[in-house]
């Protein structure tokens, strides 16, 4: 939600802030505006409600006069709605300063009648006006001052935001706060860059700072200063971003999720790489934490959306290898409701944003009470990882489709690794069967590639006839349950359809009275090789459903002909240990949601409603 930029440097920054908030566009946001310093030092603002285009439009028939100095926002409406009015920038100080803002402000309302009663005015609805208004008085207050201004303001903010200023007093100079709200600094030649994320300015440098939490940055064309609310100078850390502009890119492909489910083999080939050597996994990021595994009794995973099915998925491999008892939690259930945490629980985040409000929030929960802390995220310089003792990062590459998939894959390939590498410390798993786990996740790669190759079109050509449908039912049991869930919700957030995923042994304690003739159930079945248990039971739930007149559609094991004689549509996935088969299984349902909400022409990179990025609770 709500993306970030700011520039200050020689170029004329209002190209720069429009290809910041494009990279951006994926975060989700109903308005967009920029404000930039021209070269007579005059203040130019221009925000519109709707997508970028209407913006740029906007630009086009009326230009901005140029200059360098300035900062763009992309806003996900919450004080107010989508409107240009509420757009940021805001301005105040006699429009002579501009703010914009991530997060919420929670006391704006007491600021608010505060200033109101000294006599200021307000135009807009939003809580970041009541950051800017405050802000000019701050500066009148504070010597023309525009970072000792900051600091006084943000002091005063309740909540999480990250704010952005400038000030036509101080034409090179754009200032930003965090709490709680992401923040990142990027370091040019001869100029310098804010953003949401690095997406915002990769396009021009690679090198990042990582700012913490309470802390104001000022950058100018040559330098950046990075203090902590009181003014005192912080410690940051330099990171290099991994990957470039190219990869945040469509190239060629219909849609950013098309290209990223394309990109499944690689996210977990690239998750795996220099994580494992002859057969043993070997995390650098973990050095030295061994004892911490040893001592832990508890794993407690939280997440959110599509990360809390991979920590669902991560939970079967994490309890059979290590034999530590895991839970897994909505990290929004989780801190409300006085959960039990000591220094023997070890607390596992997992997000592809690593900015995820309510993530965050457990995190920082988690730590209060003693617990300890590993995050596994996609994102370099994130806050979830900055606030945790240790972290995995995944490989997947920049994720921009709003529905996560190549990050989900990556996830469950990290938590693999881990529960692999902890099941070793502990002595639970042997070196042989250690290296056998290894053998296997490395083979996924390859063995995504083939689904992707072989059903790919198939899957698109049944998707097509099944554009009017208006509710599809998704079973799966054991590690497949997590899979149906999964599959229900990509369904949902991109194709608007109604989907629920169910455990299949629940199937006749309820959603059995849901089919009627006709209904679209996809079965996701374990092998018949590995698990003929489960397998026998799960070919019994198809009956059961294909009796009462369901549409059948089975994901299924090459080779296995159990399922023909019930199923509308097999989906073939290759052979895979039982663990291995999740991260194979989750495709198909992958490319069923992107060709089902292809076929009913909407756009499935950005959902209505949704946001990639949600740093509001
Ligand atoms: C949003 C996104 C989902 C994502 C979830 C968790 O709801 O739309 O795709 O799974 O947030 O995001 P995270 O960045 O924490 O993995």
């Amino acid at each position: 939600m709500c993306g970030i930029v700011g520039y200050v440097g020689p170029r004329e920054s209002e190209a720069i802030l429009l290809s910041g908030l494009a990279r951006l566009e994926y975060r989700g946001y109903d308005s967009a505006g920029i404000a930039v310093i021209d070269a007579d030092g005059d203040l130019g603002l221009r925000k519109r409600a709707g997508k970028l285009s209407v913006l740029r439009e906007d630009l086009d028939a009326h230009p901005l006069p140029a200059g360098t100095t300035g900062i763009g926002h992309t806003r996900w409406a919450t004080h107010g709605g989508p409107t240009d009015v509420n757009a940021h920038p805001h301005l105040a100080d006699h429009e002579q300063l501009a703010v914009i803002h991530n997060g919420i402000i929670e006391n704006y309302a007491q600021i608010k009648d505060e200033l109101v009663s000294e006599g200021y005015s307000f135009l807009s609805e939003t809580d970041t006006e009541v950051a800017a208004v405050l802000l000019g008085r701050e500066f009148r207050a504070h010597g023309e001052d525009l970072v000792a201004a900051f600091r006084a303001t943000v002091k005063r903010l309740d909540g999480a935001f990250t704010l952005l200023a400038l000030h036509r007093e101080q034409p090179h100079l754009v200032v930003g706060a965090r709490r709680n709200s992401p923040l990142v600094i990027g370091l040019g030649e001869g100029e310098n860059f804010l953003g949401s994320d690095v997406a915002a300015f990769v396009e021009y440098t690679r090198n990042a700072l990582a700012i913490g939490q309470d802390q104001i940055v000022a950058i100018t064309p040559e330098a950046v200063t990075v203090t902590d609310f009181d003014g005192n100078p912080v410690e940051v850390e330099p990171f290099e971003v991994t990957w470039d502009a190219a990869a945040a890119e469509k190239g060629g492909w219909s849609s950013f999720m098309a290209k990223e489910v394309s990109e499944e083999p690689e996210a977990v080939g690239n998750t795996i790489r220099g994580r494992v050597r002859d057969g043993v996994v070997s995390i650098p990021e973990l050095d030295g934490l061994d004892d911490l595994f040893r001592e832990i009794n508890r794993i407690v995973i939280i997440a959110a959306g599509t990360a809390a099915y991979a920590g669902q998925v991560g939970k079967y491999a994490l309890e059979e290898w290590t034999r530590i008892p895991v839970d897994v939690e909505l990290a929004h259930e989780f801190r409300y409701r006085n959960p039990i945490l000591d220094e023997r629980t070890l607390v596992v985040s997992i997000s592809q944003s690593g900015e995820t409000m309510d993530t965050l929030m457990a995190v920082k929960y988690a730590v209060e009470r003693g617990a300890r802390t590993l995050s596994i995220c996609n994102t370099q310089g994130a806050t979830i990882p900055r606030e945790s003792d240790a972290i995995v990062y995944t490989h997947a590459g920049p994720e921009v489709a709003v529905a996560s998939t190549k990050a989900f894959v990556a996830q469950i390939t990290a938590i693999y690794l881990l529960a692999l590498h902890v099941a070793a410390v502990r002595g639970a798993l042997t070196a042989t069967e250690v290296a056998q786990h290894v053998l296997e996740l490395e083979a996924v790669p390859e063995k995504i590639q083939q689904i992707l190759d072989r059903e790919q079109e198939h899957i698109e050509q049944f998707a097509h006839w099944m554009a009017d449908t208006r509710s599809v039912l998704f079973l799966g049991r054991h590690v497949g349950f997590p899979i149906a869930l999964e599959g229900a919700l990509k369904l949902k957030e991109i194709s608007y359809i109604h989907a629920e995923g169910f455990a299949a042994g629940e199937l006749k304690h309820g959603p059995i009275a849901l089919i009627e003739p006709g209904q679209p159930v996809f079965v996701i079945v374990p092998s018949p090789r590995e698990s003929p248990v489960l397998h026998s039971k799960v070919v019994s739930n198809i009956r059961e459903v294909h009796a009462r007149g369901a549409r059948v559609v089975a994901i299924a094991e090459e080779g296995d002909a159990a399922v023909l004689p019930i199923s509308d549509e097999v989906l073939r996935i290759p052979l895979a240990g039982p663990l291995f088969e999740p991260l194979l299984a989750v495709v198909p349902l992958h490319i069923f949601a992107m060709a089902l909400a292809t076929a009913k022409g909407l756009d499935v990179d950005q959902p209505r409603n949704l946001a990639k990025s949600v740093t509001v609770e």
